[in-house]
């Protein structure tokens, strides 16, 4: 990042062009076929468009782009290509992948069909993905998100925690004559997942009837690591191949995506990866002004490097958007939380914010009050879709649209003191107590927030909106010159729990730090 002369429009600008500037909203927003994405309330002119736009030239982002897509090892760290792009590309690049679609289409189909049933012929009618992570947040994220396409009679659960009550709660809600587990694990290592996996095994195993053979009929895995999903006791048959260039955050395209197309079908899963080549296709080869994740990166930089802001909300208008949330915070958090840069150096500038946020309307009700007169502002992208499922309470929709502009509109323009004293007095309130609270009902208004309007929530559209922040979170790893794809930060802990874990178990005085083995000790004493 080159640019130390950037500088956003001042508050009274930018609400004064908001208002005035006729051309401002088409100037500052692009339309795609799946959505169109509003940028006009963010503290930008022309001029600093133009000097972000050159940050990203001049970090050689379309060099990097075409690196990406044509399976350069741009992941130095793990040596490996990053090609989630390959996996729902029109034409595969690589040859393996249809092989594997085909497997996974074909077994999707015969459990909807009821050619594949449980081991004592009943229909499969429950997935449960067990998975943590990249191995389970796209995937559960997608299939909440496409709720209204859930087929009938289908009923899902994810488990990722190795919380037992919750665990438990699942097996006790579930019929294991009729349910298929689904082991995703990249690694085949992780301990959550194997630590869920073998328990269920051992409850699945533990009913009158079934013997090891069994389990054939219901646990399939998605592994890269076949051998260790095979030593786990799956068939090779019920294995579905992952790839090393394919990182956990980006896996819910591949295999992984499974419990998405057992949800859904097939066809509302191909429109969902179709929706993301689509988004592909604008990033690779639409003009960088022009370029949706692209701009999307630039406004975030502008924040995050030019006013030092350390946060980015997520409000999606929907329900069923619940978990996109915790969907970005790992895809942009895991990717971009870095600190030390591709040439191995601590990076000079600051890099990935914190991702947060909740679902609105509700969440109005909860920390708005912070984005609206908290001491620094948020950039908010708002998520809305015009068209719900449910025509009947199409009134709601309207509702719930009328909210996401409101507040969108409130955080930029605010409201001045001049209208709220006007206000109190056309209320009839006395002028001393309009003085002492007039200053408490005014918004100074100036702070910034993206839109991004789909027409409705359907797979394509989802598809698309995904891919659009995968392909933002890249461009801000460019330009922040680090590498998006490693992961080294989470190690650390899951290499002290499992130091921690024997002295838990054993009577071995702990030998940790103070805090440490105070917790241990107070541990033994509440056991
Ligand atoms: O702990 C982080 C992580 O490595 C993620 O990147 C990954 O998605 C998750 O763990 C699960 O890994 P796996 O799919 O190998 O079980």
């Amino acid at each position: 990042m080159d640019n130390k002369d950037i500088k956003g429009l001042t508050r009274k600008d930018f609400i004064k062009s908001l208002k005035e500037d006729k051309n401002r909203a088409s100037n500052f927003s692009i339309e795609s076929e799946n959505l169109l994405f509003d940028y006009s309330k963010n503290l930008i002119d022309a001029e600093t468009m133009q000097k972000l736009l050159a940050v990203a030239e001049n970090a050689d982002l379309k060099e990097w782009i075409e690196r990406m897509f044509s399976g350069d090892k741009i992941n130095h760290t793990e040596d490996r290509a990053v090609l989630h792009t390959a996996l729902r590309a029109t034409d595969k690049p690589i040859n393996e992948i249809d092989a594997v679609f085909e497997k996974m289409y074909d077994f999707v189909g015969k459990v909807h069909s009821g050619e594949k049933t449980g081991y004592s012929g009943k229909r499969i009618t429950t997935i449960v993905n067990i998975g943590i992570g990249g191995s389970h947040l796209g995937a559960e994220m997608a299939v909440k998100a496409l709720t209204p396409y859930i087929l009938p009679d289908i009923i899902y659960h994810f488990i990722a925690n190795i919380d037992p009550d919750s665990l438990s709660e699942t097996l006790q809600s579930i019929n294991h004559e009729e349910t298929l587990f689904i082991i995703a694990s990249k690694s085949f290592g992780t301990i959550e997942t194997l630590t869920n996996a073998t328990s269920i095994k051992k409850w699945f195993l533990n009913h009158n009837g079934v013997s090891a053979k069994d389990i054939s009929s219901h646990f399939i895995a998605v592994s890269n690591n076949v051998e260790k999903a095979v030593a786990f006791g799956i068939d090779a048959e019920n294995i579905f191949p992952m790839w090393d260039w394919v990182g956990g955050r980006y896996s819910v395209w591949s295999a992984v995506g499974i419990s998405v197309a057992l949800s859904i079908g097939i066809e509302n899963f191909k429109q969902f990866l179709n929706g993301a080549t689509k988004a592909d296709n604008h990033f690779r080869n639409t003009p960088f002004s022009e370029n949706i994740p692209v701009v999307m990166a630039l406004l975030g930089i502008l924040y995050r490097n030019y006013y030092n802001i350390g946060s980015h909300a997520v409000v999606p208008y929907s329900d069923n958007l619940e978990l996109l949330v915790n969907y970005l915070q790992q895809t942009d958090m895991e990717s971009n939380g870095k600190s030390i840069d591709r040439d191995g150096k601590t990076t000079a500038v600051q890099t990935g914010p914190v991702i947060w946020g909740g679902v609105g309307t509700s969440c109005q009700h909860a920390f708005f009050q912070h984005l609206h007169q908290g001491t620094e502002f948020t950039p908010v992208d708002f998520i809305v879709a015009v068209g719900s499922h449910s025509p009947e309470l199409e009134h709601q929709q309207k509702l719930l649209l009328a909210n996401c502009l409101a507040q969108s509109m409130a955080l930029a323009i605010g409201k001045d003191r001049e209208t709220v004293i006007a206000e109190l007095k056309a209320a009839g309130m006395d002028e001393s107590k309009i003085e002492s609270l007039a200053t408490y009902k005014t918004f100074k208004g100036g702070r910034p927030s993206n839109t991004l309007l789909l027409p409705k929530l359907t797979p394509e559209n989802l598809g698309f909106l995904i891919a659009t922040y995968e392909h933002k979170i890249f461009t801000q790893g460019i330009i922040w010159n680090i590498n998006s794809f490693d992961q080294w930060g989470v190690e650390l802990g899951k290499e002290l729990a499992d130091t921690i874990l024997p002295t838990l178990e054993g009577n071995d005085n702990p030998n940790f730090d103070t805090s440490t083995n105070l917790l241990l000790q107070k541990i033994r004493d509440y056991s």
